[in-house]
């Protein structure tokens, strides 16, 4: 039985931070002219209403996108990534969120193609509505580490993979570990980013390890926390993995990272990390 539901933090800081780097990714990918397959193992429901009850609960998204909407001076790639937010809302008020599949679907060319999975039924069944009659876009209510073996690697052989799990059961990280290492050994030129919450620096520091030991080569991470880790049981931070980073990205990051972190740190707590697990 799944509990969690991404309508509560939709838009929050750590979204932002996700979806930021994913827009980078994804815009990379738009360089070639040849299509990609992208796909989206943990996809949730495709948009967020923010004036909804669950929203509203915490409202998280007025510390995420909240600070960006209606900022003015920002680097050039956050209002890239902010057009697929204005995509779905009046140019005066913000009311939806864009969850990553709406936001990889704002640039997809004609011949690019979306894979989507989803287990929580009224997740996928939201997800079914926003792209009924979409021929670009499968949703399938599926297992999404069962989705890495059934579609990878893609008959494009170019793309990228978003695993965005709920980190809500105890062996998460484990099967995470598992299921993305076999995904690299069938496809090791695919492109992917793994999102984890930062909660306590120890647990992330044992993931890292993991990951390093994974035979997985060419793996960097980047953090984003706005809060310092003293609190163990709030989200003190977002964090990325990204294998196979486009030329650059790293540079890219450490820039907008920087700006990021300035523009949603609580009172200048927290900061902003790279580092390559396993250089190229
Ligand atoms: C963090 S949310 C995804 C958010 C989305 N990727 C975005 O950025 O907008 C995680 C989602 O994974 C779903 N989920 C949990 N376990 C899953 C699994 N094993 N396979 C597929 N989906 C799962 C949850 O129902 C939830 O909607």
């Amino acid at each position: 039985m799944l509990s969690y539901r991404h309508a509560f933090h939709a838009g929050n800081f750590a979204d932002v931070f996700k979806h930021l780097v994913l827009t980078l990714l994804v815009k990379a990918q738009l360089h070639k002219e040849k299509p990609f397959c992208y796909l989206d193992t943990h996809a949730g429901a495709g948009r967020y209403d923010l004036s909804s009850g669950m929203a509203r609960k915490n409202r998280e998204y007025e510390g995420g996108i909240g600070r960006l909407w209606g900022c003015r001076d920002m680097p050039e790639e956050v209002g890239v990534y902010l057009t697929a937010v204005h995509a779905l809302n009046d140019p005066d008020r913000l009311r939806f969120y864009p969850g990553s599949p709406c936001i990889v679907r704002h640039f997809l060319r004609t011949g690019d193609r979306m894979i989507l999975c989803e287990l929580h039924t009224t997740d996928v069944a939201w997800l079914r509505d926003e792209f009924a009659g979409d021929k670009q876009v499968g949703v399938h209510h599926m297992d999404g580490y069962q989705g890495m073996k059934a579609f990878l690697p893609p008959p494009e052989r170019r793309g990228l993979v978003l695993c965005d799990p709920a980190f809500e059961l105890k062996d998460e990280r484990a099967r995470l570990l598992e299921a993305l290492a076999a995904a690299w050994r069938r496809w090791p030129t695919g492109v992917y980013a793994v999102w984890y919450p930062i909660l306590d620096r120890l647990t992330v520091d044992w993931f890292h390890r993991r990951l390093k030991r994974s035979g997985i080569s060419k793996m960097l991470y980047t953090e984003l926390r706005i809060f310092d880790e003293d609190l163990p049981l709030r989200l003190n931070g977002s964090g990325m993995i990204v294998i196979n980073p486009p030329w650059r990205f790293d540079e890219q990051m450490a820039r907008l990272g920087s700006w990021l972190w300035n523009a949603l740190s609580a009172e200048g707590q927290g900061g902003f990390r790279m580092e390559w697990l396993v250089p190229e």
